[in-house]
C-alpha cells in the first residue's frame, strides 16, 4: 500500500484530478485562440511539478537568507544565463511572480511615488499596468496615458508632443492588443529626449523576439520586462532584463543607467517579494533553453504566418480589423460591420469551441465591459502544428458562427467541424 503522500492525484483528491483531466480535454478539443495563452511542453511542466516547489531561498545566487540553497543557486544562475544569452543583455531577474509584478518592480525602481508615467491606453491596446487608474500604476504615480491615431496605429509624432508636454520619468511601451510591429528605436530617441526611463513590456511579443519574427528592444529601452508564458510558451512566470553595471557599489542604489541591474534585483527583493518561486524559475529555464533553438525560430515565424493567414481570411469573410491587419501574433477585429459586439460574439464562438475575448477598439463607443471588439491569436494553435490552410478554415467558422447566429443546425455543423479539426492537432496525449 502506498503512503499518504505517493498517491497519485486521482486517488487523493479525485475532484481535482478529474476537473484537471476536463480542462485538458478542453484544451484539446476547442480552438484557443486567446494571444496570450499557449500550451507548453511536458519538459516545462515536470520542472513545474517538480520538488524545487518546496524550498525557500529569499536573496539571489551567492546570497541567500536560508541555506540549502546549493541546486537552486544552480537554477536559478542558469535561468539567467539563458536569459541573457537569448535576449542579448547583462543582467536578468527571473524572480518575478508574474508579469504584473515585473511591471510594478519596474516602477518601483525608477519612481518615486507620486511620479509620472505614461503608457499606451488601456483601450487603445496598453496594459492596465501601465498607468490604469484602478492599478498601482495609475494609483501610486502621476499617469498621462498616450493614444493610437485614429485607425488604431501608434503615432509615434503624437507620443512625442506628449512625451514633451507630460515630462513624464518612465515611458511604458508595449502592449497587449496591439498588432503592428512596435518602433522601440524611435520610442527610444522620444524617451532620451523627455529624460525619461523606457519601459519596454514585451510580455505579448518575447516568443517573437527570441525567434527573429519581431525586433529587439534591446539597445533602445533601459528596462524591458517580460511574462515568460505567452509567445515565448514557458511557465507562468515574468523577467526583467536590462543593461548596466554599477562603477561605484556604494551609489548603486542612485537612479542611473550604469545602476539599473541593482536598482531592478532591489525593488524585486526585499522591494515587493519574498521568496521566488524555485520550480517556475527551472520552468523558465527549460523554456528558455528550448526557445534558443532554431526550431523554435521556425515557430516564431509560423506564428505571424498563421496570423496574417488569419487576418486574410477574416477580411475576406467581411470582418474589418483594427489598422486593417497585422505584423505579429494577434489582431483586434472590429465587429460594428457585422451588427455583433464583443461580448455577444465571445459568447457565440465560445459555443462552438472556439475561446476568444472580447477587447476595447481605439476610441470605441462602447463600454469596456461590452466592447466593439475581439481579440485572437495565434501563438497556441501553431504550438499544436496548426498552418495557414487550417487558420483559413478557422476565418471561415468564425464567420459561419457569427453570421448564422439564430440558426442551432448551422452551428452545430461548426461545432463538429472544429471537433475533427482539432482531434487531428492533439498536443497532450
Ligand atoms: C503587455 C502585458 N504586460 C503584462 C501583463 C501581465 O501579466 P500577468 O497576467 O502575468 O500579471 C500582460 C498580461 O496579459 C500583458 O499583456
Amino acid at each position: 500500500m502506498p503512503e499518504w503522500h505517493e498517491l497519485p492525484l486521482r486517488e487523493s483528491d479525485p475532484d481535482i484530478a478529474s476537473l484537471i483531466a476536463k480542462e485538458k480535454h478542453r484544451q484539446m478539443f476547442g480552438l484557443e485562440m486567446i494571444p496570450s495563452e499557449n500550451l507548453v511542453s511536458l519538459a516545462v511542466l515536470e520542472a513545474m511539478g517538480s520538488v524545487l516547489t518546496n524550498k525557500y531561498s529569499e536573496g539571489y545566487p551567492g546570497k541567500r537568507y536560508y541555506g540549502g540553497n546549493v541546486f537552486i543557486d544552480e537554477v536559478e544562475s542558469i535561468a539567467r544565463e539563458r536569459a541573457k544569452k537569448l535576449f542579448r543583455v547583462s543582467h536578468a531577474n527571473v524572480q518575478p511572480y508574474s508579469g504584473s509584478p515585473a511591471n510594478q518592480a519596474a516602477c518601483f525602481a525608477l519612481l518615486d511615488p507620486g511620479e509620472k508615467l505614461t503608457g499606451m491606453s488601456i483601450s487603445h491596446g496598453g496594459h492596465l499596468t501601465h498607468g490604469v487608474a484602478v492599478n498601482f500604476s495609475g494609483k501610486y504615480y502621476s499617469s498621462a496615458p498616450y493614444v493610437t491615431s485614429q485607425d488604431g496605429w501608434l503615432d509615434y509624432d503624437l507620443i512625442e508632443e506628449h512625451a514633451k508636454k507630460e515630462q513624464p520619468k518612465l515611458i511604458f511601451c508595449g502592449a497587449t492588443a496591439y498588432s503592428r510591429v512596435i518602433d522601440f528605436k524611435r520610442l527610444g530617441e522620444i524617451a532620451q529626449a523627455a529624460d525619461a526611463f523606457l519601459v519596454a513590456d514585451v510580455a505579448h511579443i518575447a516568443g517573437l523576439i527570441a525567434g527573429g519574427a519581431h525586433p529587439s528592444p534591446v539597445g533602445h529601452a533601459d528596462v524591458v520586462t517580460t511574462t515568460t508564458h505567452k509567445t515565448l510558451r514557458g511557465p507562468r512566470g515574468a523577467m526583467i532584463l536590462c543593461n548596466g553595471n554599477p562603477s561605484d557599489p556604494l551609489k548603486a542604489a542612485e537612479r542611473s543607467k550604469e545602476n539599473l541591474p541593482t536598482l531592478i534585483d532591489r525593488a524585486v527583493f526585499p522591494g515587493l517579494q519574498g521568496g521566488p518561486h524555485n520550480h517556475t524559475t527551472a520552468g523558465i529555464a527549460v523554456a528558455l533553453k528550448e526557445a534558443a533553438t532554431p526550431e523554435f525560430a521556425d515557430y516564431a515565424k509560423q506564428i505571424v504566418r498563421n496570423s496574417k493567414a488569419l487576418a486574410e481570411g477574416l477580411l475576406e469573410n467581411g470582418f474589418e480589423l483594427v489598422t486593417g491587419g497585422t505584423d505579429n501574433h494577434l489582431m483586434v477585429v472590429d465587429l460594428r460591420s457585422k451588427n455583433v459586439a464583443g461580448k455577444e460574439a465571445e459568447l457565440l464562438l465560445d459555443e462552438v469551441g472556439i475561446t476568444v475575448n472580447k477587447n476595447m477598439i481605439p476610441f470605441d463607443p462602447r463600454k469596456p465591459y461590452d466592447p466593439s471588439g475581439i481579440r485572437l491569436g495565434t501563438p497556441l494553435l501553431t504550438t499544436r502544428g496548426m498552418k495557414e490552410g487550417e487558420m483559413t478554415a478557422i476565418a471561415g467558422f468564425i464567420a459561419k458562427t457569427i453570421e448564422k447566429r439564430n440558426d442551432t443546425a448551422a452551428k452545430e455543423r461548426v461545432a463538429s467541424d472544429i471537433k475533427e479539426l482539432c482531434s487531428q492537432f492533439i498536443f497532450y496525449a
